[in-house]
């Protein structure tokens, strides 16, 4: 009886961690897509536009570097991982001062919303 109200008790625990854990992680994304890359203006768009101050695209190269470590809400981790990576060595090419052809194509390219969103955003 006390076993099984023991264990219960760390079902629900671990059960609780999972949620915060799951909590954070959107948290993370949702930071990041709506204060970084939403809309014509965001400074996404500032960014490939040539638009962004050298303070503007650094903060961003800050704010998609938190995306870092963040697990896939679905699909594949390692693919998830692999176009996270690649949207934060991009920007972070464009932040350290490289606004030419090839590395604000590779931006545009890293941040393709399409691309990302069909395999890893959750339908709903
Ligand atoms: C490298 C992957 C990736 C790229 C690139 C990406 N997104 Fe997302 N985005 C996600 C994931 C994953 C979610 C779902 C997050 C969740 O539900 O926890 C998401 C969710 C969103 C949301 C919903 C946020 C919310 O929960 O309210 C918006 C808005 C959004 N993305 C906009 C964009 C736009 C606009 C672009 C392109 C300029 C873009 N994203 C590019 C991965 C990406």
């Amino acid at each position: 009886m006390t076993k099984s109200i023991l264990l219960t008790t760390v079902a629900a625990l671990v059960a609780a961690a999972t949620f915060a854990i799951a909590d954070e992680n959107h948290e993370i994304i949702e930071k990041v897509m709506k204060e970084g890359l939403k809309g014509d203006s965001s400074p996404m768009a500032k960014v490939l536009e040539g638009a962004a101050t050298a303070e503007e695209t650094t903060a961003l190269a800050a704010l998609v570097k938190t995306m870092s470590g963040t697990k896939a809400p679905v699909g594949d981790q390692a693919d998830y991982e692999k176009k996270v990576a690649e949207l934060i060595a991009a920007m972070e090419a464009v932040a350290g001062g490289d606004k030419g052809e090839a590395a604000i194509g590779r931006l545009d390219k890293a941040q393709n919303c399409k691309a990302c969103h069909s395999q890893h955003k959750p339908k709903d």
